[in-house]
């Protein structure tokens, strides 16, 4: 939509009075469309951006190398997508879905963005996921993995340039009854990633001759003293352990793995955000010999990767990690998407269909969008935490090959 700034500013201040009275997110949904949203920033003038993503909580790392990332790829092309400007406007995502779902609205209605990027948490995203659908307002997911937003909750609306839960714990699930052992005890945060890891995981591991003795549940966000879930790990003596955390959680959890003398006797394995290269410095030696599962390694051999790596320490100080590539590859999916429509979000079937045959060589190699479950297809490699000199690293020591996600929950039925 192309009206005055004027008109636009009426209908918004009427919208967000009348807004308040409905309450409610899904409540907006008609209100929104009678001010003639999504197109409310028009083709002209800046493109709003709106980045959700933790900076605080434990995941305010992720956010943090989400952010430099996808401000990498935009200085890449001078902030500019379809002949305009890009403007991001951030707030900060934490890990409770509801404050997050004010934010996302604060940023749709008070701050008139074009389109919104970000989400770490599943949660979260689950939240949020009806607000955008019902508006028609596009979302791009950079982390957040959350199974059903490209399922049976999948919108047209939204996309994810990162990964979903299923993708590297399904096929890990194989690998580890193969490769480590066929007694597995299970440790996830209490919240929809834990639970989606848990039943992508033993799904395969289960089919391939595995048994899961014990699946346990830590509280989310902060797990608070770990010591009684290591205890019941060492007195359930699995053959294996299976795990997901991030951030801080990660942290806390493969330290106390190894401070337990858990590491020396059970090997710890899991989706690789645990010992991702956010979390290696902190973790040091309590992290070699980890094996986990990730759509990226630092150590991935292509020309891309070596050249995103390199500018990305020489911008942050700081090494890679899949979270910055994940936020280099939305930022050039929306560029994309955006150059294919003239900088126009608000022709939303042409924005949607541009968005879906999006393809490009990334750090992580082929990026490829999925334009029937508007999930990224991936390949996914096993990595082990290794040492080179006095640098930690992941080094990739299996290829489990392409994983599209399917789309629905037929190979993925045991929670
Ligand atoms: C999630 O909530 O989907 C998630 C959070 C951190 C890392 C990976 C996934």
């Amino acid at each position: 939509m192309t009206a005055n700034k004027d008109s636009a500013r009426m209908t918004r201040r009427q919208f967000l009075r009348t807004a308040a009275v409905l309450g409610g997110a899904a409540a907006a949904g008609p209100l929104l469309a009678a001010c003639g949203a999504p197109g409310l920033g028009g083709a002209s003038g800046p493109l709003k951006i709106g980045l959700l993503l933790p900076s605080s909580g434990i995941y305010a790392a992720l956010g943090e190398s989400i952010t430099n990332g996808m401000k990498m790829y935009l200085d890449s092309v001078n902030n500019k997508a379809g002949g305009r400007d890009i403007q991001l406007i951030a707030e900060d995502e934490g890990t409770d879905p509801q404050p997050a779902a004010q934010k996302a609205r604060k940023l749709v209605e008070q701050d008139q963005v074009d389109l919104v990027a970000g989400i770490v948490s599943s949660g979260v995203a689950g939240a949020i996921r009806d607000y955008f659908n019902d508006n028609k307002k596009f979302l791009i997911l950079a982390n957040a993995g959350a199974d059903a937003l490209t399922r049976k909750a999948k919108s047209q609306y939204i996309f994810r340039a990162s990964f979903s839960n299923w993708q590297p714990n399904w096929p890990m699930g194989k690998w580890v009854a193969e490769n480590i052992g066929k007694k597995a005890f299970i440790s996830v945060p209490d919240y929809a990633a834990g639970a989606e890891t848990v039943s992508a995981f033993r799904n395969s591991f289960e089919a391939a001759g595995g048994q899961v003795l014990k699946v346990q549940k830590t509280p989310f966000p902060n797990m608070g003293d770990p010591a009684p879930f290591l205890t019941d790990i060492k007195a359930t003596a699995p053959e294996l352990v299976y795990a997901f955390y991030s951030g801080a959680a990660a942290t806390t959890f493969v330290k106390a793995y190894a401070d337990f003398g858990l590491s020396k006797s059970i090997p710890l394995t899991g989706s690789g955000f645990m010992v991702e290269q956010d979390v290696l410095p902190a973790l040091g030696d309590t992290a070699l010999g980890v094996k986990s599962c990730l759509h990226w390694a630092l150590s991935l051999d292509n020309a891309e990767n070596k050249a995103f790596s390199d500018a990305y320490q020489k911008r942050t100080s700081k090494v890679a990690n899949v979270f910055a590539v994940q936020g280099y590859d939305t930022a050039r999916l929306i560029v994309e998407g955006l150059n294919a429509v003239q900088g126009d979000s608000g022709k939303a079937d042409a924005f949607a269909d541009a968005l879906g045959k999006v393809s490009f060589a990334s750090p992580r190699g082929a990026f490829k969008m999925d334009p029937n479950t508007h999930n990224t297809i991936n390949h996914i490699y096993v990595r082990e935490v290794k040492k080179n000199g006095d640098t930690l690293g992941n080094v990739v020591v299996a290829d489990l090959g392409e994983v599209p996600d399917p789309g629905d929950d037929s190979k993925d039925t045991k929670a």
